[in-house]
């Protein structure tokens, strides 16, 4: 089923990454599953295949637009229904929304799977800001581990940057695909999330695009509500040196 659905420069994830994710859910058995970055849906369809088949009640898939970068022909998350057709899980497939709206996405959430920005430091900021709706086991999936070693311009750290922050016995790395998707164990402390945070958004931030004004007062509403002030003070001092096209990257 993977190999008719998916085409060079889907930017999916790979079958093997597909497995990782579907041995997490068999062992967790979510009953609400949240992906950040549905694309074309072939992640989505399959996702919800594995919670179907585990017992699960529901996924929520969202993405910031509802162009397919793919095929631009193509909206978002059009192969979900071919990979998951009929099935009974509640299914939502929300466009033009991110991570900064989870307030307002009708959690709490078992699981998550974030494969949205990878420049630094949308990974860390994609995971605060699910972090408060995310109820037990609190296992948050996240791809392109390996992505800054497969591009010569590293934009994509994000995830790599997040990863190292973790204490070794709360994330998980898999072998699939060359070691480029990981777990995150989010049954911790909020301020041990807080710290963990501090310590990754202090990395050089890797933009394409500095962050605008709307998301700047997204990210800012979502550290202000669920953190504590030193997490909010910490991201504006950071935003102050880092929120730039990175000259290095770019070569503006
Ligand atoms: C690598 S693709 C996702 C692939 C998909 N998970 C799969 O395996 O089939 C990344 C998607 O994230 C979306 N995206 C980028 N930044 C985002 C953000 N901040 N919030 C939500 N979605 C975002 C892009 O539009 C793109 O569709």
């Amino acid at each position: 089923m993977f190999r008719r659905h998916w085409k060079p420069g889907f930017g999916s994830v790979s079958v093997d990454e597909l497995v990782f994710i579907r041995d997490l859910i068999e062992r967790h058995r979510p009953a609400r599953f949240l992906e950040i970055g549905m694309a074309s849906g072939l992640s989505t369809g399959f996702i919800a295949r594995f919670l179907d088949a585990a017992g699960g009640k529901a996924i929520t898939s969202i993405d910031h637009d509802d162009t397919f970068f793919g095929d631009a022909t193509k909206p978002n998350g059009f192969l979900f229904d071919e990979i998951y057709p009929g099935g009974k899980l509640d299914a939502k497939l929300l466009k033009f929304k991110t991570a900064l709206d989870a307030d307002a996405l009708g959690g709490p959430w078992d699981m998550a799977f974030i494969d949205a920005n990878h420049a630094h430091p949308w990974p860390t900021l994609d995971t605060l800001a699910i972090a408060p709706h995310m109820t037990a086991p609190r296992c948050v999936i996240h791809h392109d581990l390996d992505l800054y070693m497969r591009q010569d311009v590293m934009f994509g750290i994000g995830p790599k940057y997040l990863y190292d922050q973790f204490p070794h016995d709360k994330r998980h790395a898999s072998t699939a695909n060359r070691g480029n998707i990981f777990c995150l164990d989010l049954g911790i402390p909020r301020e041990e999330l807080e710290d963990i945070a501090i310590r990754s958004l202090k990395l050089p931030w890797s933009l394409r695009t500095p962050l605008p004004g709307s998301q700047i007062s997204g990210i800012r509403s979502v550290l202000q509500t669920h953190y504590a002030p030193r997490l909010l003070e910490h991201f504006d001092r950071c935003l102050s040196t880092m929120n730039l096209a990175d000259r290095f990257r770019s070569g503006l």
